[in-house]
């Protein structure tokens, strides 16, 4: 499963990175406004951090619209993947990018149909939106599981990536059930590594190591 942080502040991309175990970004125009910073700017700071997929979001609503600002977008770096909304314009344009040989992620995805509509226009990733659909009382990990089939079924390539995730068993669960990517914040992603049974386990074995007074090096 690749890991990417969602996320447009720039020391937390790079202190996941730090990890070796960062696979790519996302940002949308939420994380943008959180950051407060210039949205080109900042993806084209990130692309140099991150050499993965890093996507940048379109917001126009049109076709033609959605065009333009990809034209912009793609320039910034090769790692560049665009975000378009899934909408019949949304699909039209990801036809359209990933045929001129853009990486594209749908975005805001919410049913096995729409998913099905994305791998159809080519794209490379689809993202289903796990925690807003449970924020509803629907169930988002029900989601990936039928796009997962779906998938296998017609062999499509489109990468299944799972997004919204609120906390790591969403995480956990999106990998047993075949997602191919997940999108975290940050936090979450640091929350993965914890375990109490670790920490202990730590303290138990260097007090015995200092016990024997010996060193490594
Ligand atoms: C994915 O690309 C989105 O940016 C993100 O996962 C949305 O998550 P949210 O529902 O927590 O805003």
């Amino acid at each position: 499963m690749k890991f990417f942080a969602d996320t447009a502040e720039i020391a937390e991309i790079k202190e996941l990175a730090d990890t070796g175990l960062l696979d790519g970004v996302t940002t949308n125009p939420s994380l943008i406004h959180k950051s407060g910073r210039n949205f080109v700017e900042v993806v084209k700071e990130i692309c140099g951090v991150v050499k993965g997929p890093v996507s940048a979001e379109v917001v126009a609503l049109d076709y033609d619209g959605m065009m333009r600002e990809a034209g912009v977008l793609r320039k910034i770096a090769d790692n560049i993947a665009i975000k378009v909304p899934l909408t019949p314009a949304g699909l039209k344009a990801c036809k359209a990018l990933s045929g001129d040989g853009s990486m594209v992620n749908v975005t805001l995805c919410f049913s096995p149909a729409q998913a099905l509509l994305a791998a159809k226009a080519g794209a490379t990733f689809i993202s289903p939106f796990i925690g807003r659909l449970d924020d509803i009382s629907a169930d988002g990990m029900q989601l990936i599981g039928d796009i997962r089939l779906i998938y296998d079924n017609y062999d499509f390539r489109t990468e299944i990536l799972a997004a919204s995730i609120r906390h790591p068993m969403h995480v956990v669960e999106a990998a047993k059930i075949g997602a191919d990517v997940m999108t975290a914040p940050p936090k979450i992603i640091w929350e993965l590594f914890k375990h109490p049974l670790t920490d202990t386990g730590i303290a138990s074995f260097l007090k015995d190591w200092q016990s024997t007074g010996q060193k490594i090096v």
